[in-house]
């Protein structure tokens, strides 16, 4: 029998990324969409051909008994909803970031774990094949000893012009908790996730309240609430130093920059695409490089998440890692907040 999905929050997101990967797998079936506007649910359910919608989501469990739940709705509900599905005992895949709050996360990896139900998080950059590369070369010693690690998500004109994420009650941030989370976690991911020691971050509020044109479309100053950049310092255990710079508005060189640095004592790194360079003999080497960056990286998350739920043992952004890098986003908007380091 096919497993039954139920989707929570019929956005931009379930649309192109969620609803369209499930469809391609025979083995589910998406049965329910809910969402809060009912004629804004009810097209989005006709345009992609799901049979029922729902705007009450206890409603939709009750009726449905899904197996399967995707939470796309904006991060402030994530918590809420992830819980709700796992009451419900379904496997959840929820978007990116897992939550607003560390204390939140780690409920959520709680409930999960005590109730043996999957919990992912769409962290998709992590399973572009450069990202399992440069965790093999990592893991080998290629790098040697990796001391220095830079996450950069840079937007250099890229307020977003729609949705929550200007406002920090929906969001809980702006480009580190949006964007930056993402680099983090494909650089921990490719590390394994060492223990976080201490965070000292700055963030800054320059652009988004003067401006209100940018590449991504116009936003009201008098509403923006968030960073619009925020740089930290993360001293890993063992001794690496993971440096994150992000923004929505940075006047930088390059429209766009979404890329982790690696350095060691024996080569360095790029990971988008993947790039190994060091010297030899005085001659400047390059030992790896491949031509473009894995453009397969969000199909390749969903499709780890279904063959997971279908028993398969493959690799996903789990509640244990949710929880730990909510924790890291946490104490780098703590340290901004209080201009004081965090020891986690
Ligand atoms: N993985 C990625 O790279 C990526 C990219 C974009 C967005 N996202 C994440 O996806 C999530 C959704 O973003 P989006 O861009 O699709 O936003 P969106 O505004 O297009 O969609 C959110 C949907 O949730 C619905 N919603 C709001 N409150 C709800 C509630 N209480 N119950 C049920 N539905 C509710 C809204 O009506 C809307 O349809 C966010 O958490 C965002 O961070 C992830």
């Amino acid at each position: 029998m096919k497993k039954k999905i139920a989707i929570i929050g019929g956005g931009q997101m379930a649309e192109k990324v969620h609803v369209s990967y499930y469809r391609t797998r025979n083995e589910v079936e998406i049965v329910a969409v809910v969402g809060p506007n009912f004629e804004r649910t009810k097209d989005f359910a006709k345009r992609n051909e799901i049979a029922r919608y729902y705007t009450d989501v206890e409603e939709m469990f009750q009726a449905e008994k899904p197996d399967i739940v995707s939470v796309c709705t904006p991060n402030k509900y994530h918590h809420e909803h992830v819980m709700k599905a796992l009451e419900h005992g379904c496997h959840v895949l929820c978007e990116k970031p897992p939550s607003i709050s560390s204390q939140e996360a780690r409920q959520m990896q709680e409930v999960a774990e005590g109730n043996n139900l999957i919990l992912a998080y769409n962290f998709h950059h992590r399973f572009a094949e450069d990202v399992k590369i440069m965790q093999q070369k990592v893991a080998e010693g290629l790098l040697g000893e990796v001391y220095v690690v830079k996450a950069k998500a840079l937007r250099r004109s890229g307020v977003p012009g729609w949705g929550n994420f200007t406002n920090k009650d929906a969001q809980g941030g702006g480009p580190l908790i949006d964007l930056g989370i993402h680099m983090l976690d494909a650089a921990l991911h490719v590390l394994g996730y060492p223990k976080v020691e201490k965070v000292t971050a700055k963030m800054f509020q320059k652009i988004g309240t003067k401006k209100s044109h940018g590449t991504f479309g116009e936003w009201d100053p008098n509403k923006y609430e968030v960073e619009d950049s925020l740089f930290g310092f993360i001293e890993l255990e063992g001794g690496c130093l993971l440096q994150i710079e992000t923004s929505f508005a940075l006047n930088i060189k390059e429209t766009s920059i979404m890329n982790v640095e690696f350095h060691g004592d024996e080569a360095g790194a790029t990971l988008f695409p993947a790039h190994i360079h060091s010297d030899r003999k005085g001659e400047l080497v390059t030992i790896l490089n491949r031509e473009t960056a894995d453009p397969d990286r969000l199909q390749k998350g969903m499709a780890a998440f279904v063959d997971k739920c279908l028993g398969k043992e493959v690799m996903v952004a789990d509640g244990r890692e949710g929880y730990l890098i909510m924790q890291l986003v946490e104490a780098l908007y703590q340290s901004a907040e209080k201009g004081e380091s965090i020891t986690i």
